[in-house]
């Protein structure tokens, strides 16, 4: 059968470091604060020639390098972003065209914090229904651009940055130990729009906005939420924690995903953690997350991996990829 093999993986971030620190003195904020109630110590945050497509585009070139090719080699690009350039084209085909290509198709797709988890599935379907053969599915964000910053339970939380992977159609024989994307589950429940948004939009005030989030409420559903997706996906490809190599989850809170993997009986070993370093990047902090963890040696050829998210809408799903 037709798998979507991972071929490669890149990530980009913004010059700027910015230290929890950076906020003392500016808001009632401490270090101290920050670190015991998230993980965060550090964010990346975008300067003025430092864009969505700019970092997703460093991001894709990255990706395509590791998997040694090039844009030509590639028919289909997938951008899951919350923080597009423009309102439209999509950013994915300013990423098309930063990247020299003519040829294929390019669009974006929104689903928050989730956003890459759902590209991925999406970028799955379309390779095993034949659409395309190589896509870059890419997650990048901005998210310093809709930031209140005088809000401090809110803009101490996000950074910016991009990550990407190239998934190749590849014949598998169909069995548990093939390579590529083997189980996954998405879901959404509208109701909960009010608890994480941004207050602006092109069809309701004409302006992009802020992020709004009732912390509290998002974190009650969190690890309920992301738990149960993941059993989901344990429970179509047949496994257990146990059988995983790499738990990959969305970098929000050291807290939830500390939970989330004792929940579901994962060894605290087997956890990537860049919370720490990158903020929440939203769509784009699993995608930062998986480069880190390619690239330092511990995710390789063969690894059973989880990819799990959560976010706006709400919206949450888990993906299993054997690397
Ligand atoms: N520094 C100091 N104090 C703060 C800060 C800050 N940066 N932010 C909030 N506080 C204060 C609050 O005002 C509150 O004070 P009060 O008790 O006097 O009212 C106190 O700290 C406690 O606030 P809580 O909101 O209860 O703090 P909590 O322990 O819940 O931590 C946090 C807040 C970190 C936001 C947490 O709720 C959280 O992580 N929630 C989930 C966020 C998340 O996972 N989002 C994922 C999706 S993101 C996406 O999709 C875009």
């Amino acid at each position: 059968m037709i798998r979507s093999v991972v071929r490669g993986v890149g990530s980009a971030l913004p010059r700027r470091v910015m230290k929890n620190t950076d906020f003392e003195g500016v808001l009632e904020t401490s270090d101290a604060w920050i670190v015991q109630r998230t993980g965060i110590r550090q964010r990346h945050i975008a300067g003025d020639d430092e864009t969505t497509a700019s970092l997703g585009e460093a991001a894709a070139r990255a990706a395509l390098a590791s998997a040694g090719l090039t844009p030509d080699d590639v028919d289909m690009i997938l951008l899951a972003t919350s923080t597009p350039n423009n309102t439209f084209p999509a950013t994915a085909v300013d990423i098309q065209s930063r990247l020299g290509m003519r040829h294929g198709f390019a669009f974006d797709m929104q689903a928050v914090c989730s956003g890459f988890v759902y590209a991925v599935v999406t970028a799955d379907a379309y390779i095993r229904g034949g659409l395309a053969k190589r896509i870059v599915v890419i997650g990048a964000e901005t998210f310093s651009r809709i930031l209140d910053w005088t809000d401090r339970s809110t803009c101490v939380l996000f950074g910016d940055g991009a990550g990407a992977i190239v998934l190749e159609a590849s014949e598998e024989p169909g069995a548990p130990g093939d390579r590529g994307v083997l189980a996954a589950a998405l879901r959404s429940d509208g109701t909960h729009k009010d608890k994480l948004f941004v207050d602006g939009g092109p069809s309701t005030t004409g302006t992009v906005g802020h992020l709004r989030m009732e912390g509290r409420e998002v974190f009650k559903h969190a690890v309920g939420m992301i738990t149960d997706v993941i059993e989901a996906t344990f429970d179509q490809a047949k496994i257990t924690a146990e059988d995983l190599d790499w738990f990959v989850p969305h970098q929000a809170n050291r807290r939830i995903i500390d939970a989330s993997a004792k929940k579901l009986g994962i060894a605290d070993e087997k956890v990537v953690v860049t919370v720490d370093l990158h903020g929440n990047t939203s769509a784009a902090s699993v995608p930062l997350a998986l480069s880190v963890a390619v690239s330092d040696g511990r995710i390789n050829k063969g690894d059973l991996v989880m990819l799990e998210a959560m976010g706006g809408g709400f919206t949450w799903g888990a993906v299993l990829i054997r690397w």
